[in-house]
């Protein structure tokens, strides 16, 4: 077998690893800090602007805090959608300067918006900056790390999006006795900050230069992040997978590459219909129908917070040895039973004491649940399962899925609890679990310990026929550990 058994980096190319995987990792402090920290601002950005009027015109005001909220997730879809095409053209690491001044714009432009329509303007380019970032932080971060951590490095970056939204929900605890939304919206600025300076000390990733013909340069950063043996056969493998200069839209429907991008947008799609950021922005409201009072429930929305990064850190520490694909289907089935039990509480007539107690408890477990599965699992498989060729691109468009199903949830979910109520909204995740379950056993294949030239490798030999295990996902792209 090719690099599985040597790819360990050690010594000093191995502490360097961690330290461009943990500074790019910071991409997603910026994707959880947007995530959190707007349903704290937004109970004080209703004191400092009228949100009746848009341009001249009246409008209603939950119509306006919409466009301000799901303004980030508008950013976001356009951000995903140039993001991959990008990272392709100009490289994973200016992609990445690039998102964190759009970023650090944004924020800055929010914390000092004399109207709400420059509010709005801010909350875009934030929303844009996220988008970029999302594609190409885990992409990046893929590409750099040795085969053997390859999971856990890129899963730091799920890492840093739960700790993110559990930052912003202390930000937001911290600042609303003064109701400072400018500063918490503001703060933004300094992950972006970090970003930016950190990067400008990182290498570009070295398949990204060798297929762009910088073969001195590539081979310049392979020798700071693997052991002299691991140069060329890593070299070899990248020679072995560049085709073509191609990367074109077209060239994801190529018959070998299709089955991945269903998986990949199955991954995209349940990932949020499963319910995750009902709970990430509404869980002060949920839980207040529990009995919580005020406080209360913005104190069980930290300890939310708190299991979501925890369980996010088991899934860092466990998923290159168990794989991708046992904590995957943990976590969905784990999901699938909190979220029928959440239904089954809310159903009961009495929510308050123990029953409240157990409401918040499901709750709970239904997040330690997604953050030890499908949370990194998603990011992960997509910086892995697809060619060289179509890479960026190809993550461009299923984290443009992912985003666009996320504004789905978000502007359904009061709507849904209106009309079929908590229990009858959590019932329906709860299905939508179980659907995700069954794709994922199904259709995901498991990375586990292999290079990336392995798995596409493996991908095009099971197109052509030459694997004989063809028809099972799960064994076209097995570990051989
Ligand atoms: C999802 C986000 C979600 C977060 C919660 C991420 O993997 O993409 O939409 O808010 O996890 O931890």
């Amino acid at each position: 077998m090719a690099l599985s058994e040597t790819d360990t980096a050690s010594g000093n190319q191995n502490s360097f690893v961690y330290v461009v995987a943990g500074l790019a990792a910071l991409n997603g402090l910026l994707f959880g800090f947007d995530t959190g920290v707007i349903s704290g601002a937004m109970l004080y950005i209703k004191d400092t602007f009228d949100i009746t009027m848009l341009f001249g015109q009246s409008i209603h005001p939950s119509l306006v805090e919409g466009v301000i909220v799901s303004g980030a997730m508008v950013g976001a879809i356009v951000g995903a959608a140039l993001g991959g095409r990008l990272a392709d053209r100009l490289g994973r690491r200016r992609l990445i300067l690039i998102g964190a001044v759009v970023f650090f714009v944004g924020s800055l432009i929010m914390a000092i918006a004399p109207t709400t329509e420059v509010l709005i303007v801010g909350r875009i380019l934030d929303g844009v900056g996220v988008g970029f970032a999302s594609v190409v932080g885990p992409l990046y971060i893929s590409e750099i790390a040795p085969p053997k951590i390859r999971g856990s490095l890129v899963a730091l970056n799920q890492l840093t999006i739960t700790s993110g939204i559990l930052i912003a929900y202390i930000v937001n605890y911290a600042f609303s006795s003064g109701g400072e939304w400018r500063w918490m919206l503001g703060l933004g600025m300094v992950p972006a900050a970090i970003l930016f300076i950190g990067m400008l000390f990182m290498p570009e990733s070295p398949r990204w230069l060798y297929e762009h013909g910088d073969e001195e340069t590539a081979r310049d950063v392979l020798s700071r992040i693997r052991t002299e043996g691991q140069i060329d056969a890593e070299l070899r493998e990248i020679t072995e997978t560049i085709q073509s200069e191609t990367g074109g839209l077209r060239d994801l429907f190529q018959p070998w590459i299709v089955p991945m991008l269903v998986v990949g947008s199955g991954l995209a799609i349940f990932q949020q219909v499963t319910g995750i950021n009902a709970v990430m922005y509404y869980a002060p409201r949920i839980l207040e129908s529990t009995g919580f009072g005020d406080t209360n429930s913005i104190l069980a929305t930290v300890a939310i917070g708190v299991v979501n990064v925890i369980m996010t850190a088991v899934a860092v520490a466990l998923i290159d040895r168990t794989g991708r694909r046992p904590l995957l289907l943990t976590g969905l089935a784990g999901m699938t039973a909190t979220l029928g039990i959440a239904g089954l509480v809310y159903y009961l007539p009495g929510l308050s004491g123990g029953l409240g107690v157990l409401a918040t408890g499901s709750l709970m477990l239904y997040v330690a649940f997604f953050a030890i599965g499908l949370g990194p699992a998603f990011w992960l498989l997509i910086s892995e399962i697809y060619p060289m060729e179509v890479r960026g691109i190809a993550m461009g468009v299923v984290t443009v899925l992912n985003w666009a199903a996320n504004l789905l949830v978000s502007l359904t979910f009061l709507r849904l609890v209106d009309i079929i109520s908590e229990s009858g909204t959590f019932w329906l995740y709860g299905i939508l679990s179980l659907i995700a379950l069954v794709f994922c056993y199904r259709l995901v294949p498991e990375t586990k310990g292999r290079s990336l030239e392995e798995i596409e490798a493996d991908l095009r030999n099971t197109a052509i026929g030459t694997d004989p295990g063809e028809t099972d996902r799960t064994d076209a792209v097995q570990t051989d550990d």
